[in-house]
């Protein structure tokens, strides 16, 4: 698959899941978005840009803390773009500016913000570092970049008995794209090979107990598994679905079903 069919089934998948993405179960992302207001070290009048932007939780998350300031997202999906207007009005935010746009091809050449954020997007490029300095080449020198992905053993083990179960269905997991960047060790090398100074890393655990094994599948269906499951004819699917809740189901404690998810930040300046 060469870049431009990547990039095609990533929007077409996106667009899929916008309506249900954040839902009930999938908590997590504004749990790891109340971090980046302390992360980026606001002070109230920034212009910020939101790479990868989706349905604008860490947008807005961010936009809240700018009285004087303003948040620029960015995102291939047009039906995140559109749940992320959505939740802006809904919140009253009229310091958010959204555009379809792709991360690789960041237009605004003149414009140079005061800093860049980028959640759980720099994983869907093979070559972070040039996506890394693409983003930093709109930043005001000194000015801060930060990005976010899932620590290492986040969604364990649900995750690899999805992935196992499926398998045994005939279909053929691709890696998952998080792993390339779910450390401190890989963040720093990142931000050291994209010419950012000043590294620093922090983790959060983001994670809670679900009500039940079905808040489990709105992540598997909301998140980015639809492509794979979405594979199966509907019987087998109604027969998967049956098999992996009952697996989840058995992992419930007396407090619910366990969803464990670190969230990883890294911070750097543009020199
Ligand atoms: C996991 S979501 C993260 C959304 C948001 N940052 C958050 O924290 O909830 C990843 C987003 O990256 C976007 N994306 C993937 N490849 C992209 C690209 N090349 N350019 C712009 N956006 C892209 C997807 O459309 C999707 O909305």
């Amino acid at each position: 698959m060469d870049d431009q069919q990547r990039k095609a089934q990533l929007k077409k998948t996106f667009d899929t899941v916008a309506e249900g993405y954040g839902s009930r179960g999938m908590e997590f992302f504004h749990n790891a978005a109340a971090h980046l207001p302390r992360v980026l070290k606001l002070q109230g009048h920034e212009h910020l840009l939101d790479v990868a932007t989706g349905t604008g939780i860490a947008a807005t998350a961010i936009a809240l803390h700018l009285p004087h300031g303003k948040v620029t997202g960015i995102d291939l999906s047009e039906g995140m773009l559109a749940q992320a207007r959505a939740r802006a009005q809904s919140l009253g935010l009229a310091n958010i500016e959204l555009h379809a746009m792709d991360m690789q091809d960041i237009g605004f050449d003149n414009a140079r913000f005061d800093a860049a954020n980028c959640s759980f997007g720099l994983f869907f490029l093979p070559d972070m570092t040039s996506l890394l300095q693409h983003i930093a080449s709109r930043v005001k020198p000194g000015g801060q970049v930060v990005a976010c992905s899932f620590t290492q053993d986040s969604f364990a083990p649900n995750v690899d008995l999805f992935l196992e179960r499926i398998q045994r269905y005939g279909i053929a997991p691709p890696p998952l794209t998080w792993k390339n960047i779910c450390t401190e060790e890989q963040f720093h090398t990142l931000y050291a090979s994209a010419g950012l100074s000043d590294v620093e890393t922090q983790r959060h655990d983001v994670g809670y107990f679900l009500n039940d094994a079905e808040a489990w599948w709105r992540v598997i269906w909301y998140g980015g598994f639809r492509g794979l499951v979405a594979q199966l004819s509907e019987t087998q699917l109604a027969q998967f679905k049956q098999e992996h809740l009952a697996e989840i189901s058995a992992l419930r404690t007396g407090q619910g079903v366990p969803l464990n998810v670190g969230a990883l930040f890294a911070s750097g300046r543009v020199a």
